[in-house]
């Protein structure tokens, strides 16, 4: 590859901003490890019983924990520190990006012209930006997923890429570097389908392709593409995956009409994408999603659990980005029945798929190998990361 330098390895802080960002993972793991689990204590020893005196019966789902929590000191405190933590999360990685970000916009210039492992970046300034996506910053993430700040640029996808480092740095077992979740539900089609093979996967809002590259270095045999409506984010994810020798497409497309035909892919994936979509977009994408398939083919997207297959207590805990991380369809979403929203895009009720996939990079190969054979074994819950929810079906 010569001289070319991989945008993802391309922040270079000083010795404080390295500090301030250890520091904000390492805040971020107190806030949602050991605070977190303080706030539990609070719910379980104080509010939980009283609203159990109150209305003789324990809540019934998150909502009605939220009104009673919501009053309570340690949530306020807790979710004031979570919430400021997720802006410095941002911040923490800004500055440096600023100073090097003419450095990575050349070498993603260079690598555009040379596209040395046959993959291919096709941009498309006409299509439309989601409201939800030119109104508010998603994530508290400044410029969110469309900003432009100059020409060529690629500086949402690094915020996106080098931000998540710091936001996931201080939880041991997300090891985000590497896509947990596309080498998870990768690892998971090899084992769980071993005569699926694959030809051409799609992964929707691929953001700055953490999650696809890994398809390309599972199924290295595949033809990959990945869609987005971020310019930046995809010229980062490109730059990305030529530098990594991954190659793959990527493609400036709205997932509610992609243009390609019918037919066409033999996997379709996402991750953390349908939370961030309204239910009518969901809808449509979705159907979407059963035309682009071959017959025989898989869609398969990892998303957070609907609620109706998580705790009441931890429905509330989860929705906390609905009201404070400019999340607002998260909260519809996860309330959705997952069966009726994928047979009405088309998929057949006897041929759905919903399974909990555990996180590759971290559970030992036959933990791993087991848990996928013998779904009884498979934990219940997401919120530390050690298991992906995915759901879709067969066409
Ligand atoms: C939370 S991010 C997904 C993260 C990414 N899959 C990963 O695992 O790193 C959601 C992404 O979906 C993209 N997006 C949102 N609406 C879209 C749409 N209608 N069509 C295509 N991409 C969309 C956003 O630009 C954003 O990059």
């Amino acid at each position: 590859m010569g001289n070319i330098k991989n945008v993802a390895n391309m922040l270079n802080p000083s010795h404080d901003e390295t500090n301030r960002q250890k520091f904000v993972s390492i805040l971020r793991k107190k806030i949602l490890v050991d605070f977190a689990q303080d706030m539990k204590s609070v719910y379980k020893n104080k509010v939980e019983p009283k609203f159990n005196d109150l209305n003789n019966r324990y809540p019934t789902n998150g909502r009605e924990i939220r009104t009673h929590m919501i009053k309570e000191m340690i949530f306020k405190g807790w979710s004031s520190l979570r919430y400021n933590a997720q802006l410095m999360t941002w911040l923490s990685v800004k500055s440096c990006i600023e100073r090097d970000l003419s450095k990575m916009i050349e070498e993603s210039n260079k690598i555009q012209k040379l596209n040395p492992t046959g993959g291919s970046l096709s941009l498309d300034s006409n299509v439309k930006i989601p409201r939800e996506i030119t109104e508010l910053d998603i994530h508290l993430m400044p410029g969110c997923f469309h900003t432009e700040y100059t020409d060529h640029d690629v500086a949402q996808g690094a915020l996106y890429h080098y931000g998540t480092n710091v936001f996931s740095g201080g939880l041991q077992h997300r090891k985000l570097v590497k896509g947990s979740v596309g080498t998870s539900i990768a690892n998971f089609l090899k084992i769980a389908f071993p005569n699926f093979k694959p030809d051409k996967i799609l992964d929707i809002g691929c953001t700055a392709g953490a999650n696809t590259i890994p398809y390309g270095e599972i199924f290295s045999n595949a033809e990959i593409h990945g869609i987005d409506i971020g310019a930046s984010l995809l010229r980062f994810a490109h730059a990305r995956a030529e530098s990594e020798n991954i190659p793959i497409h990527f493609h400036q497309k709205n997932a509610l009409e992609t243009g390609f035909e019918s037919n066409t892919f033999d996997f379709i994936t996402s991750s953390f994408f349908f939370h961030e979509v309204s239910v009518k977009d969901t809808n449509k994408i979705l159907k979407e999603c059963y035309r682009l398939l071959k017959p025989g083919g898989l869609m398969l997207h990892m998303e957070l659990p609907p609620s109706n297959e998580t705790d009441p207590y931890y429905n509330f805990y989860l929705d906390w980005d609905a009201f404070y991380n400019n999340e607002p369809h998260y909260l519809k979403f996860r309330e959705l029945d997952f069966e009726s929203l994928i047979t009405k895009a088309g998929f057949e009720k006897n041929k759905l798929l919903f399974t909990r996939i555990p996180n590759y990079p971290s559970t030992p190969e036959e933990e791993f190998k087991s848990s996928i054979l013998d779904k009884s074994t498979l934990r219940r819950d997401h919120g530390n990361g050690a298991v992906w929810y995915t759901f879709g079906g067969w066409k």
